[in-house]
């Protein structure tokens, strides 16, 4: 199987280092396409055994699934030069462009057989490069085979899940937004973490090593936040003190608000 990504920035080359150290592809059997050298230069220094291009059209031939890894404004273009040199019958379009709905996406690869192209939209983060990645997908037109095998693919890289078109903005204000939320979380740790006499780096080995915990609780025990807090917090202890003010300073109602304002309507 091989797999055809076009744009190779950020998410794009974190998406193909990614899978060259999976299982369902080997390195070879991706090809990335950029108009920018730098970035296919950085691709090829990774692993020389990806395929990169200048030319899009090249870049998608023979390829099962093509991956549009460009910016929103960008689909357009991209879809108008590649959309007549794809054979919707066998080949898969997966775009992870924000708030390029499917029903554009239909318009912009029109299937001349009028069976319709095989359509999915992919919302990953960051953590993609790391292969930790969060990515909400949703499909049109595509079976039950094709829908597993995507799934399969990048839960290779984090963890995949297929979701209905409509709540993908709100995963992608919890997730794709939300890891910068967590960096701030981290950040304003390690800024209060230095008041308290500690030099910043020990104090961030110690916020990401409590953050690794507190996941790692959570998912051994299967709890909620609030029963894993409870035993923490010492009657009149001060956890409790911490969260009360954390509280009054506006902590939960400041991520909701956020979570909210990142909503894409
Ligand atoms: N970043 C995130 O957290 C995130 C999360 C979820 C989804 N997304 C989506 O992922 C997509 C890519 O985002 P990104 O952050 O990876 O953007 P990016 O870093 O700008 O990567 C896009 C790459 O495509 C290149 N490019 C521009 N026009 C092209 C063309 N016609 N053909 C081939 N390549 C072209 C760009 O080159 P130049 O730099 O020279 O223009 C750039 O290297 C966006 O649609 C975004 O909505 C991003």
């Amino acid at each position: 199987m091989k797999i055809s990504i076009i744009g190779a920035g950020n998410m794009g080359g974190a998406i193909a280092r990614g899978l060259s150290q999976g299982t369902v592809f080997s390195a070879s059997d991706i090809s990335i396409s950029d108009i920018n050298e730098a970035n296919r230069q950085a691709i090829k220094a990774f692993n020389p055994s990806i395929n990169c291009f200048e030319s899009n059209s090249d870049c998608i031939a023979g390829a099962d699934i093509v991956v549009l890894a460009v910016k929103p404004w960008l689909v357009e273009m991209v879809a108008n030069e590649i959309s007549d040199k794809l054979d919707y019958s066998r080949q898969i379009i997966l775009s992870i462009a924000a708030g390029v709905p499917v029903d554009q996406l239909r318009t912009l690869f029109p299937d001349k057989d009028e069976q319709g192209a095989t359509i999915f939209r992919m919302i990953p983060n960051t953590a993609i490069d790391v292969r930790e990645s969060f990515s909400c997908i949703a499909s049109w037109n595509a079976t039950e085979e094709q829908e597993a095998l995507i799934l399969s693919i990048f839960n290779e890289v984090g963890k995949a899940m297929l979701v209905q078109e409509s709540q993908m903005n709100a995963f992608m204000s919890l997730s794709s937004c939300g890891i910068a939320y967590v960096f701030r979380y981290i950040r304003a740790s390690t800024e209060g973490a230095v008041e308290l006499g500690l030099y910043p780096n020990v104090a961030k080995e110690v916020v990401l090593q409590t953050l690794k915990g507190a996941v790692a609780l959570m998912e051994a025990n299967g709890t909620n936040p609030e029963v894993e807090i409870d035993k923490v917090t010492t009657p009149g202890g001060i956890t409790i003190k911490g969260l009360n003010e954390m509280e009054q300073a506006g902590f939960t109602a400041s991520v909701i608000k956020g979570l909210k304002a990142s909503y894409l309507k």
